[in-house]
């Protein structure tokens, strides 16, 4: 009974989204802040877990887009990317997506699925097209082994390549009921030996010279 009100909830939740984002231009600051919000409900709907992943995702992937340059506009595109690079979880049965465990090979295929559903979810509305390829392809290898399309190196786009090192970067470091998160120094250890292979090289850089900072200010901070 309960699974059937939540799931009730959460098909509301995307028809107001749809309807919202169908009807704005993101040009609109307020709006596209409204359009952050309620993508991140909708989200938080199906799975808290996935949402709260969603915003550290965001937070790292600006971080890193700054490192390396990316101007006013292509910063403002890499937050969106962010918040709904997992938009297509709403449609995995949380029997896979809430699994306390390890997938078995099926369920895996059905999880990776959700990158194809977000850029299902995301047709047909003109102010986002340029988002489903972002979606489509954040968890696309920088050697061409990644998932839906085997992309490689700068067939990518770049933002979907910064999207990938944040999201798992978060995905490692986060604590889940069945087992803890790593520590940022082994993260980061993983991080840079899959720089070249997984990860675009020049986002690891990136991504490091962010780490680094942070550990220098924190490390200020405790001997002021
Ligand atoms: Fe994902």
């Amino acid at each position: 009974m309960k699974k059937d009100s939540n799931g009730k909830r959460v098909k509301n939740l995307v028809n107001t989204l749809y309807n919202v984002i169908s009807e704005l231009s993101i040009k609109s600051q307020e709006q596209f802040h409204d359009l952050v919000n309620v993508v991140l409900k909708a989200l938080r709907e199906k799975d808290l877990y996935t949402q709260e992943h969603s915003v550290r995702v965001v937070d790292y992937a600006i971080k890193i887009g700054e490192a390396m340059g990316l101007d006013k506009e292509q910063l403002r595109e890499l937050e969106l990317a962010a918040v709904l690079h997992d938009i297509g979880k709403i449609g995995i049965p949380d029997r896979i997506l809430k699994k306390p465990g390890r997938l078995t090979k099926e369920e895996y295929a059905t999880m990776q699925e959700h990158s194809k559903r977000g850029e299902e979810m995301l047709k047909g509305i003109k102010d986002l097209d340029i988002y489903k390829k972002y979606v489509r392809s954040h968890h696309e290898r920088y050697d061409g082994y990644g998932y839906p399309d085997g992309l490689k190196g700068e067939e990518i786009p770049l933002i979907s390549r910064i999207i990938f090192v944040a999201d798992t970067f978060d995905a490692m470091t986060s604590d889940r009921p069945y087992r803890k998160g790593m520590s940022t120094d082994i993260a980061v250890d993983e991080i840079i030996r899959c720089s070249g292979t997984q990860f675009d090289p020049n986002v690891v850089n990136a991504f490091i010279s962010i780490i680094q900072k942070e550990e220098k200010e924190r490390q200020e901070k405790q001997s002021a």
